[in-house]
């Protein structure tokens, strides 16, 4: 739910007593082999394309009338799309049926049937290889099953065929009813299918539910279909004494679905939609990544100054609050540049309008000048509902353009904050222009620097079909507000509210269209609002990210709440409205680390909890671990107390080391942001990412990798003041005490001493770790001297470092090399009889050259206490360097232990 008062647990209650009705009205039907919904498909036929794929009809066996009557005849298509991409599309061969528009996710169509296909021979068993593909495709054709496996090791990675010792049954197909299983090795770790708050951590839980349909249901324990949807997940595997290797499985699906995970095998059971996977080779976790996102598209590139510290609350009732919020900050020595507005600043509750009493224009601009003039950015919210309202611009233009999602014909009305309300159809062209053109008149209003687009799963207080009641108004905004107050009659009638089978929705099972747009509502061209459900987020994201990009020609900034599969194309997501509970800074940490495989990295949950209000030692422990996450943000409900860092003294304090150290580390974040930009790899990573082989941490939830090398050990949990953490082969230093070294030999858990003010980051050996001198705001940070930490392994006499910097115009809309406006430089470290050298390769030099940025000082860390004199190399030419006083390229020799 959006925001938790009284109110809440009547809703709450509700739900129960639903789930009671439920569950007594329809017999749960579980995915045992007693209750098999069908004998599954044969293969009659199957071709070889000129394009190199090959397709097939399938038939059914035999039909049934469980979730309707099962689709005749199936086509399926296979192909392999790269070397590490295979697709297996499967579908009805007569009908054309929803998938996921091809221009919202761009990618090949497969290929139409052909006539005369070659009839099989019962039982014949095929193999399809594309010679440079790790990934092979057989097939069994009666009942027809399908696998695929790596080349190199012959392990299956995916086998949907089921034997009677199976859990699971063949290949379903109806209209709204789609199952398909494979079998899984006891040893597989897998990671993703979300969102949900992962309450057992980053590793997939055997039996938990995972139900994928974006819904607004606040992050509560239960392990329940949240705001967005991603069908995917990465499966890595290190069967003993061999290699470990990761893959992932993409099911390009919309539509609601469940996924059973029971350890040795998989399910899914989707009520609508096509079978469209895709399988991505690996073996890295790292390459999973990059497959991935070079298939969904990469994450979008962030302003530098979206890696600063942003404030928030739902609540600054007035300019002058915001003013004070922003003052206290400086006052209180703590970073800060970013300003947000939930929707406090609205009329009204209305988008893209100001309340001319506690947000007047004149005010807001000078207010807007005198923080853009020290560098600090503003972003308000925006939520998809447009009040019905006839004297509201907004509403009038978008009737006059009519790019409302229809119902029997009319707008389909809901209610959220402003009371009733129309949701805008991003499927429709006219939508995105209309839009655009809202966001540019917006845009003249109150020069925003980025949009958070929020209640977008759709989220609705109303359920079903509903008419504003005669001679009443609803009431706009937060307590009452949020309760519906339409005259709404549930709708059971069509097939697609009431589908035969019931996806475990908000965790409850509840109907479908429970809280948001009816599933019989139609969008653009005829689409089913049944179909279209979970990408209604991600088309509203790229409609405001085309909007935004048209402005001033700026990299746009968006946070959505709702996510699909390619989101992070285009934005940020925070975790939505989690509770200021122990139990949620652990999940935020994991819910983290799910969108960065997602292909979502810059991500980060709400500091110190949306609601109920945290403690002062809770959130003194959550700054410490949100000053790690890749978007960092402190956000709190209407009904909380006020909870900004300053509010307590041993928050700031705690504020002032963790944010301090991560003002730093910006040269080092952003550089994650173009690496994620350029090849999908996550900014904030679990350790496997970087230690596949070391089993220990396949499971680790409670401590993350920014890149490669950097690793947070934070205290979750109360009262604590150590905290074990556990150490993977070889030598980590303190970031913030150089001098303190940890030796793991073959992996270690170590106590690490957490009083309250004190967060453990290690930085791995082998590394070249870009940071500057921190400050108040990212743009002053980012113009202080340079220096860089080089890790050896401890007492090394022989070793090599390695760490890249990149440098652009944070402001250009795009990320590249060759623009003129940007530098990348790889930095490479040795040790050798007591020479160390360094040296840099750089590409496009003159950027940063022009800026005047130096760097200032070289730490070299692991040295047996001898390096002090080494040899710099500067482009491949070495120049003999002196340790030098003055701080000036120096290099500085430290070890174990051994203070400077
Ligand atoms: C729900 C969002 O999740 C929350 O962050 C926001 O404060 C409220 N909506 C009000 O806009």
């Amino acid at each position: 739910m959006a925001s938790l008062n009284p109110l809440s647990t009547l809703c709450l209650s509700y739900l129960l007593l639903l789930t009671l009705f439920l569950s007594l009205a329809e017999p749960a039907i579980t995915s045992s082999k007693s209750t098999k919904i069908g004998q599954g498909y044969r293969l009659i036929s199957i071709q070889d394309d000129p394009n190199g794929a090959i397709t097939g009809l399938l038939q059914v066996k035999e039909k049934n009338d469980i979730y309707g009557s099962d689709i005749p005849l199936l086509r399926f298509y296979v192909k392999h799309e790269t070397e590490s991409r295979l697709r297996v599309h499967i579908t009805d061969a007569k009908s054309k049926r929803w998938e996921v528009p091809y221009d919202l996710l761009p990618r090949e169509q497969p290929s139409p049937l052909k006539q005369n296909i070659k009839r099989l021979k019962k039982n014949s068993l095929s193999v399809s290889e594309h010679s440079s593909s790790e990934l092979v495709f057989s097939y069994t054709s009666d009942p027809f099953s399908f696998a695929v496996k790596r080349k190199s090791n012959g392990d299956t990675l995916f086998d949907s065929n089921s034997n009677e010792s199976d859990p699971f049954g063949p290949l379903v197909f109806k209209d709204q009813y789609l199952e398909i299983s494979t079998k899984l090795p006891k040893d597989a770790s897998l990671y993703g299918l979300g969102e949900n708050s992962q309450p057992h951590g980053i590793k997939l839980y055997p039996n938990d539910p995972y139900t994928l349909y974006t819904t607004d249901v606040a992050a509560i324990n239960l392990n329940t279909d949240l705001y967005g949807s991603h069908p995917v997940y990465m499966d890595l595997r290190n069967h003993e004494g061999g290699k470990p290797n990761a893959h992932g499985v993409l099911l390009l699906n919309s539509n609601g679905m469940d996924v059973f995970y029971k350890g040795t095998s998989l399910t899914y059971k989707i009520i609508g939609g096509v079978l469209d996977f895709y399988f991505f080779a690996g073996p890295t976790p790292l390459s999973v990544v990059d497959q991935y996102t070079s298939f969904i598209g990469r994450p979008a590139p962030m302003p530098y100054w979206a890696f600063g510290f942003h404030q928030c609350r739902w609540g600054y009732h007035n300019l002058s609050v915001v003013e004070d919020v922003v003052e206290n900050y400086n006052k209180a020595k703590i970073p800060l540049d970013v300003i947000w507005n939930d929707d406090d600043h609205m009329d009204g509750h209305k988008d893209f309008t100001l309340n001319p009493v506690n947000y007047p224009r004149p005010k807001l601009l000078n207010f807007l000048e005198r923080i853009h003039n020290i560098g600090m950015k503003y972003i308000v919210i925006i939520d998809p509902g447009i009040a019905v309202n006839s004297s509201y611009g907004v509403y009038q233009r978008g009737m006059a353009n009519d790019v409302f999602i229809k119902h029997e014909g009319e707008p389909f009305l809901a209610q959220v904050w402003p009371g009733a309300v129309y949701f805008p159809d991003f499927l429709n062209p006219k939508t995105v222009s209309w839009w655009g053109d809202e966001i540019r008149r917006f845009h003249e209003l109150v020069p925003v620097d980025g949009l958070w687009i929020d209640m977008n799963e759709a989220s609705n207080f109303c359920s079903g079909k509903c008419t504003i009641p005669t001679g009443k108004v609803c009431p706009s905004g937060t307590g009452p507000g949020w309760v519906c107050c339409l005259d709404c009659k549930n709708i059971t009638s069509t097939r697609w509210d009431d589908p035969p089978y019931k996806i475990n929705a908000s965790g409850l099972q509840a109907p479908i269209g429970f809280k948001t747009i009816a599933t019989s509502a139609v969008h653009y061209n005829g689409i089913l609002e049944y179909d279209a459900h979970s990408i209604y987020g991600f088309s509203q994201t790229i409609a405001t990210h085309k909007a935004l990009q048209g402005l001033q020609g700026k990299r746009p900034f968006i946070l959505t709440r709702s996510t699909y599969v390619g989101s992070g194309k285009y934005a940020a997501h925070w975790t939505g409205d989690n509770q200021g509970t122990w139990e949620n800074l652990r999940y935020s940490i994991s819910t983290m680390l799910n969108f960065g495989i997602f292909g979502v990295p810059m991500v980060g949950s709400d500091i110190c909890g949306f609601y109920p209000q945290p403690t002062e030692e809770l959130c003194n422990r959550w700054i410490e671990v949100g000053a790690f996450y890749p978007f960092s943000r402190d956000h709190a409900n209407y009904y909380s107390p006020r909870q900004e860092l300053y509010q307590w003294e041993t928050v700031a304090e705690s504020a002032r080391n963790a944010l301090g150290m991560r003002y730093k580390l910006l040269p080092y974040l952003y550089t994650l942001n173009y690496e994620a930009h350029i090849s999908g790899a996550p900014i904030a990573r679990p350790l496997f990412f970087s230690f596949p082989t070391y089993i220990e941490c396949y499971s680790l939830s409670t401590q993350f990798l920014l890149g490669s090398s950097l690793m947070i050990s934070p205290v979750l949990e109360q009262g604590k003041t150590e905290v074990d953490a556990l150490f993977p082969p070889g030598t980590w230093y303190s970031l913030f005490d150089l001098t303190q070294v940890i030796v793991s030999k073959d992996g270690t858990n170590v106590t690490l001493n957490a009083p309250l003010h004190v967060v453990n980051v290690h930085l791995y050996q082998n590394s070249i770790l870009p940071m500057q001198q921190g400050g108040m705001i990212s743009k002053d940070a980012r113009m202080t001297p340079f220096s860089l930490i080089v890790t050896f392994p401890a007492g090394a006499n022989e070793g090599e470092a390695k760490g890249n910097l990149f440098l652009d115009d944070d402001e250009l809309p795009e990320m590249k090399l060759g623009n003129g406006y940007s530098t990348y430089i790889d930095f490479h470290a040795s040790v050798k009889e007591g020479t160390v050298k360094v040296w840099s390769q750089v590409q496009e030099g003159k950027f940063a050259l022009d800026k005047g940025w130096v760097i200032d000082t070289i730490n070299v860390l692991g040295l047996n206490g001898n390096g002090a004199i080494g040899t710099i190399e500067i482009n491949g030419k070495p120049t003999n360097v002196k340790i030098d006083t003055t701080k000036q390229n120096y290099i500085h020799g430290r070890g174990d232990g051994e203070k400077n």
